[in-house]
């Protein structure tokens, strides 16, 4: 009897404590939410009342300044810094980079224009359509289709979340409803692994990053202290689809990788990459993503000019055939001409580009201007392109 109490206690204690971890909110209730947005007499949300009742919606509680680890006193990784974070990468920004910079006078082009970023209107120059847009990008997506499928934006500006949005169920308008339930369901971030692995994506919260559908490792810091050996690891396949090509009919598949979800919104930049009826191959029309990275040519001195393959590079990274398991976690080695394991090198489009902003146009990593041939630069397109400085 009492034996069996003893061993139902343990039980309930183990489960207690899984449960407990799978939480990556933390904290007492009112960190994070107010029952009626009133403290003492005063109302407690600068921007008002809230839903769900929180204290601040997604663009208040993710800014801030970085607490020495890629979050601010809400526990929430930084997209939007106080200050200027004086560049980008390891120490500066977090992974996605920083809003900061495209909410700066004439910043447009330095990032994503966010409607829930407050002052913050439409690309002056782009308008609201995404570049390379195809409103069939998402059909039967199972978290719903971007902007419903429409031609054009018309006047919706890009949300964090939500029918035009980045994040969670585009079936949803409201931004919270997009994402509900996954912060309270997100997979654990802490208690000692440097890594979680979204490999199931079969729901907003077990998606990368509550990117519905997208696969990928999530380093714990959002990459704030990344190594060589400790960050992020991005989803990639080489589709070799001969669909991709530049006429009237675009297939999507391999939905789960990081460059089809720019893809989502910049479709045509994916699906149309080789002239009508090529073959996925060189001449390309478009730079190439979801294809893998050579063992020939410069592209065999990746990240080492002149000498053997190199390790994964930081400021020019590639995505992996396939999911490292939290206990596989990130990896320094590349592998070229492997599509298919975690140490593998497919070509995406944050190879290139960060996802929210970074100090340059067209969200690059790196300052184009200074790709230039034969000056023995070793950065940017010439970390793959080893034979072209
Ligand atoms: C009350 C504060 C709060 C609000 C409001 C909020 N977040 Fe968060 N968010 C957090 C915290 C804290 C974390 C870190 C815990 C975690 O990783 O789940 C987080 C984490 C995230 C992450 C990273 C998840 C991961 O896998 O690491 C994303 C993406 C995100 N939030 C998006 C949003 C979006 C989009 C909205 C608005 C629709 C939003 N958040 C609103 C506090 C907030
Ligand atoms: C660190 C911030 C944070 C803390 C602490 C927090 N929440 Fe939340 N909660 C959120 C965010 C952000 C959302 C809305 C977005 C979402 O659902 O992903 C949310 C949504 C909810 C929801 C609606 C969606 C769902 O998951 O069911 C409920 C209910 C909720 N919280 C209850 C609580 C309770 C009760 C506590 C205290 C035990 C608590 N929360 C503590 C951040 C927090
Ligand atoms: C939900 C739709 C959506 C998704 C997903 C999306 N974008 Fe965009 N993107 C837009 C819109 C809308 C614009 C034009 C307005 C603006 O700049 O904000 C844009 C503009 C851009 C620009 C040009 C910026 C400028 O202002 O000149 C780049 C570069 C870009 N996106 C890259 C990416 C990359 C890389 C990804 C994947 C990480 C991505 N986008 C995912 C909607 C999206
Ligand atoms: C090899 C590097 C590289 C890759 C990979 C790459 N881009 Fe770009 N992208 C650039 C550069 C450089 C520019 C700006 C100058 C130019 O267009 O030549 C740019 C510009 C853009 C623009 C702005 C277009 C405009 O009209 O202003 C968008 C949007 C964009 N990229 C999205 C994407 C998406 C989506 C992917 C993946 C499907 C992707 N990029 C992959 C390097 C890259
Ligand atoms: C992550 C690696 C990577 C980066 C970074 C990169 N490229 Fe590429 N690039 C490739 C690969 C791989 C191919 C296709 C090679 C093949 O045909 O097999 C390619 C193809 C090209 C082509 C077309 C070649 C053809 O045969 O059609 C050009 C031009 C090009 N890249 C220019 C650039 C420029 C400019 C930059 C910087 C803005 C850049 N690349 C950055 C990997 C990269």
């Amino acid at each position: 009897m009492r034996k069996s109490f003893l061993v139902l206690f343990f039980a309930f204690f183990a489960l207690a404590l899984t449960v407990g971890s799978a939480n990556a909110v933390t904290g007492q209730c009112s960190g994070c939410h107010t029952m009626h947005d009133s403290q003492g007499g005063a109302g407690v949300g600068a921007a008002g009342a809230q839903g769900q009742l929180l204290n601040s919606g997604c663009a208040g509680c993710h800014t801030g300044t970085h607490d020495g680890d890629g979050k601010n006193s809400f526990g929430a990784p930084v997209v939007l810094d106080g200050a200027d974070p004086t560049g980008q990468g390891n120490g500066l920004t977090n992974a996605g980079g920083d809003f900061w910079w495209v909410t700066q006078g004439s910043g447009d082009a330095k990032g994503h224009n966010v409607a829930d970023i407050t002052g913050l209107g439409v690309d002056g120059t782009i308008g609201t359509t995404p570049p390379g847009w195809d409103p069939d990008a998402t059909s039967g997506h199972a978290f719903s289709q971007v902007a419903t499928g429409a031609a054009s934006w018309g006047a919706n500006q890009l949300t964090c979340a939500g029918t035009y949005g980045c994040h969670g169920d585009r079936g949803q308008a409201n931004s919270l409803l997009a994402i509900s339930t996954s912060h309270h369901n997100n997979a654990d971030t802490g208690g000692g692994v440097s890594a979680t692995s979204a490999s199931t994506s079969d729901t907003i919260a077990n998606s990368y990053r509550f990117l519905g559908g997208i696969m990928g490792l999530e380093n714990v810091g959002w990459n704030w202290s990344e190594t060589t050996s400790s960050h992020n690891e991005y989803y990639g396949q080489a589709n070799t689809d001969a669909e991709r090509d530049d006429d009237t009919t675009d297939t999507y598949e391999d939905t789960d990788t990081m460059s089809y979800f720019c893809g989502q919104c910049h479709g045509f930049f994916h699906s149309r990459i080789v002239a009508s009826g090529a073959g996925i191959t060189s001449p390309w029309v478009r730079h190439p993503t979801d294809i893998v990275l050579p063992n020939s040519g410069g592209y065999a001195n990746y990240n080492n000019d002149g000498g053997p393959i190199g390790s994964y590079s930081l400021s020019v990274p590639i995505a992996r055939g396939a999911v490292a398991t939290n206990a596989q976690g990130s990896r320094s080695t590349v592998i070229a001409n492997d599509s298919s394991t975690v140490d593998g090198a497919i070509v995406m489009c944050l190879s290139c580009h960060r996802a929210h902003g970074s100090p340059e146009d067209d969200l690059l990593r790196f300052t184009y201007s200074n790709m230039v041939v034969g000056n023995s630069n070793t950065t940017g397109c010439f970390v793959c392109h080893t034979d072209k400085n």
